[in-house]
């Protein structure tokens, strides 16, 4: 079986969220399952520069204005990966889709229709013989795929995964016959949105099946509120729609072999990440106090993510003894209010705007427990983390928060099976009882270090997903050979 992944970013070549880390890491999970798996995507400068050995596969004379070359190479982790190198389009460094300015690129539309439409011709006819038996496009930036594919020949069945209906890829009219799209098809039941060209819809109609990263999610979609306009449309198409939790790379994320930490840790040693708790306290400017709950944030900081009501709720924390640790960058006035909560609770509250890698790796080992009070989450990567890490999750129950953590409610606390403390409503005064119920039980020794053993235990990996992404590959292309190990 074989499988050609069309996204925007992937681990570790260009990253500005959970996305990238997906597309990183589901293919080495299908590879122990028999399915070889290629990720197509631009080579952005940050690309290039990581592939060593990089050689062209495939050439176009024009893509939107510019050559563009398909360089095949093999990534780090032995990830395959197929670059689409359009100097015109990805020769720009930074954030994918942003320019200098903070907006999206004005050329998006072309850019990404590039991608879709060399995904659809190397999947007609590959020039090195690897005919994928299913394309899997993810996000808007992938939707065109099954369009393109129109006008070939092959044509392998389309999996369309929503990482986040939020990115619905709007773009003028104008764009249709520029992009070379068919005319006949901008029209409700195509890829028009209310007069605008929707690349998440082209995806959402013309896919063979589609995925979500949650079953919540899956759900919730279906209502106006999560689908966000296009609950419509993925009702007609519910029969097709399924929700398939995400996993987290077991081996990038993993205490007790992980470089950036003062002292690696498991879960029958956990002296280490008290260790990594006293170390990141020093870090961040923290006072060093072994009674405080210490708890963390990494996160975008956007709308979707809630951490405004954690702002509202935060003297809570604090009241309680706690200490906060963010790191995230986002919109300018919540990194701001962040600033100023900082700047009003030194020792108690530290804040670090902006990308970090390693102090992300720090701060969930070093932390008690992870914030996660998002107002729509498909699925979140965060609180997995957080569970391999021994870090508390204290979520809102929506998308993948509600299917990953397991309430510290009475009887799960009896049957030692909870990880982590789920509220609802989605608002201040729920956000403000969760860390009420978190600052208890932290108090109770014993029942938190039975929390942290039940989180460490939770499976994380890849291993169950990645069987159910074989399942639905196998669904549509029965006749695919395995691909072996
Ligand atoms: P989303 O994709 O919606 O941003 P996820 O929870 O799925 O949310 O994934 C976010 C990913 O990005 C995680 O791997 C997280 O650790 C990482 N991340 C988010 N913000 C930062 C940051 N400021 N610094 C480092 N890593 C971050
Ligand atoms: C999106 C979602 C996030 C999910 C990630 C990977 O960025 O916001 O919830 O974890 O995609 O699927």
């Amino acid at each position: 079986m074989r499988v050609l992944m069309v996204a925007s970013e992937c681990y570790p070549l260009v990253k500005t969220g959970g996305l990238a880390d997906v597309v990183g890491a589901l293919p080495a999970a299908l590879a122990a399952d028999g399915c070889a798996s290629r990720v197509m995507l631009p080579a952005y400068p940050s690309v290039l520069a990581r592939l060593a050995d990089a050689r062209p596969v495939m050439r176009e004379d024009d893509v939107f204005g510019g050559p563009g070359t398909l360089l095949s190479a093999r990534g780090e982790g032995g990830l395959d990966v197929l670059a689409l190198d359009a100097p015109h389009l990805f020769a720009r460094d930074g954030n994918p889709y942003l320019g200098p300015d903070g907006r999206d690129w004005p050329d998006n539309h072309r850019r990404y229709a590039a991608l879709c439409a060399m995904a659809a011709r190397y999947a007609d006819a590959p020039p090195d013989g690897w005919a994928p038996d299913i394309v899997h496009c993810h996000d808007w930036q992938a939707g065109l795929v099954p369009v393109y594919r129109m006008r070939a020949t092959r044509r392998p069945p389309v999996v369309f995964t929503i990482h986040n209906i939020g990115f619905p890829g709007l773009f003028p009219a104008a764009a249709v016959a520029e992009l070379g799209l068919p005319p006949e098809r901008f029209a409700p039941d195509g890829f028009e949105y209310y007069g605008h060209l929707s690349f998440l819809k082209a995806g959402l109609v013309f896919s063979d099946r589609l995925t979500t990263v949650s079953p919540t999610y899956a759900r919730e979609l279906l209502t106006p509120r999560f689908g966000m306009g296009f609950e419509g449309v993925l009702a007609a198409r519910a029969a097709d729609l399924t929700g398939i939790l995400n996993g987290i790379d077991d081996a990038t994320w993993n205490p007790a072999a992980d470089a950036h930490l003062a002292a690696p840790y498991d879960a029958a040693r956990l002296d280490g990440k008290a260790a990594d708790r006293a170390a990141l306290q020093a870090e961040t400017g923290l006072d060093p106090d072994p009674a405080a709950l210490l708890a963390c944030v990494v996160s975008r900081l956007t709308d979707q993510k809630g951490l405004d009501l954690l702002a509202e709720a935060l003297p809570v924390l604090l009241d309680g003894g706690g200490q906060l640790a963010l790191l995230g960058s986002g919109v300018a006035e919540m990194e701001d209010a962040f600033h100023a909560l900082a700047a009003a609770h030194p020792g108690r509250v530290s804040v670090r705007i902006g990308y970090d890698e390693a102090l992300s790796h720090r701060l969930v080992a070093g932390a008690d427990a992870i914030v996660v009070p998002s107002r729509f989450e498909p699925c979140g990567l965060t609180q997995l983390i957080g569970l391999r890490y021994g870090t508390i999750p204290i979520v809102a129950r929506t998308g993948g928060l509600a299917d990953s953590v397991i309430d510290a409610n009475v009887a799960a606390l009896q049957a030692g099976v909870a990880t982590g403390f789920v509220f609802e409503p989605v608002d201040a005064e729920g956000m403000r009882h969760a860390l009420r119920r978190a600052l208890a039980a932290f108090a109770d020794r014993t029942a938190w270090r039975g929390m942290i053993q039940a989180a460490m235990r939770q499976p994380v990996g890849w291993t169950r997903s990645a069987a159910q992404y074989r399942a639905l590959y196998n669904d549509l292309a029965p006749n695919a050979k395995d691909s072996g190990p």
